[in-house]
């Protein structure tokens, strides 16, 4: 089977979505406004001669037109880093104000939380939590030729995080960027639907609700929790978010995203979920020419 297929009734233009998958990545960059800013940045690919171009909706975003991410030297340098336009939504929602206490909760490469810790401006506590040593190293590589110094890495479960190295406490924000069928990614990587099958869904889609309760659980009431994938599947997306509002003290809350995008599904294979569900964002690769996504910020109320 071509498992796109089975998103096809959720899609608004099935054929500009098969298009688009097909199609290769735009290759985009963003400015860590930690080592440098926005027109330096621009000054530094012009004098390199690197054509690039601005994306509309986040002035730390530049599509280069024909050149890769990593070959230049202000990427060496650390005042730009590789990073998929979609996968600068989630930290953008979360939206964290300088001294504030985030856990990113499956955190590794650390494209997210190099971002957030330049939201942050380097101030407060980016906890970066990952359960891969190998991706861990590749974090930790980040952060370091990114001059991040508000980052603390833990080895651990997302799932069963311990707050005790951290004392102060409940987290204001979470980010939980979860691992996923990655169906969204195929236009960077074709094979990845090679191996899909739906008990690895339903596997992954387990880990992501746990993963997700242990971030309501760990955050202030009051404080904020954002929910992103990389794939289209809704027992990844919409099922998770309907099992957490039921199993923890929360709420979806509507966001801005100056995006095309659609709103998330209530209803997949025979099961209903629950209608808040409409206010997570669904992003299809023929949107917005990017990979595709889905993303929900919600509310801790207790
Ligand atoms: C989508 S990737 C995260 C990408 C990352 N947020 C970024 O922007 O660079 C999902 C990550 O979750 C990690 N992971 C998988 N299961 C986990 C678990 N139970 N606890 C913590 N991390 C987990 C994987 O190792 C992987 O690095």
């Amino acid at each position: 089977m071509n498992v796109l297929e089975r998103y096809e009734p959720l899609v608004d233009d099935v054929e500009a979505f098969y298009d688009a998958c097909r199609r290769s990545l735009p290759s985009v960059v963003r400015v860590n406004t930690i080592k440098t800013t926005v027109e330096r940045a621009k000054r530094a690919l012009a004098a390199e001669d690197i054509a690039f171009e601005v994306t509309e909706w986040n002035p730390t975003l530049f599509r280069l037109l024909d050149d890769q991410p990593g070959a230049n030297w202000p990427y060496v340098h650390g005042w730009l880093h590789g990073q998929e336009e979609v996968s600068a939504v989630p930290a953008r929602v979360l939206d964290p104000d300088p001294g504030e206490r985030i856990w990113d909760a499956c955190a590794a490469p650390g494209s997210k939380t190099t971002q957030l810790a330049a939201l942050l401006g380097d101030t407060g506590l980016v906890v970066a939590t990952d359960n891969n040593l190998g991706r861990i190293s590749a974090l930790r590589s980040n952060t370091e030729r990114l001059g991040v110094t508000n980052v603390a890495v833990t080895a651990e479960d997302a799932r069963t995080h311990s707050l005790k190295p951290f004392p102060q406490a409940e987290y204001d924000r979470a980010l939980v960027d979860a691992p996923c069928s990655c169906e969204g990614t195929v236009r960077k990587n074709p094979d990845v639907l090679e191996d899909w099958t739906v008990e690895h869904v339903e596997g992954i889609a387990s880990v992501q609700k746990g993963a997700l309760r242990r971030a309501v659980q760990a955050t202030r009431e009051g404080g904020t929790v954002v929910y992103s994938t990389c794939t289209f599947a809704p027992e990844e997306n919409e099922a998770v978010l309907d099992h957490v509002l039921d199993a923890e003290p929360c709420r979806i809350e509507p966001f801005d995203l100056p995006l095309e995008h659609t709103s998330g599904v209530t209803a997949w294979h025979g099961k209903q979920f629950d209608p808040a569900v409409q206010g997570a964002k669904r992003i299809y690769p023929h949107h917005n020419d990017t990979g595709g996504f889905f993303c929900a910020r919600l509310a801790v109320t207790g």
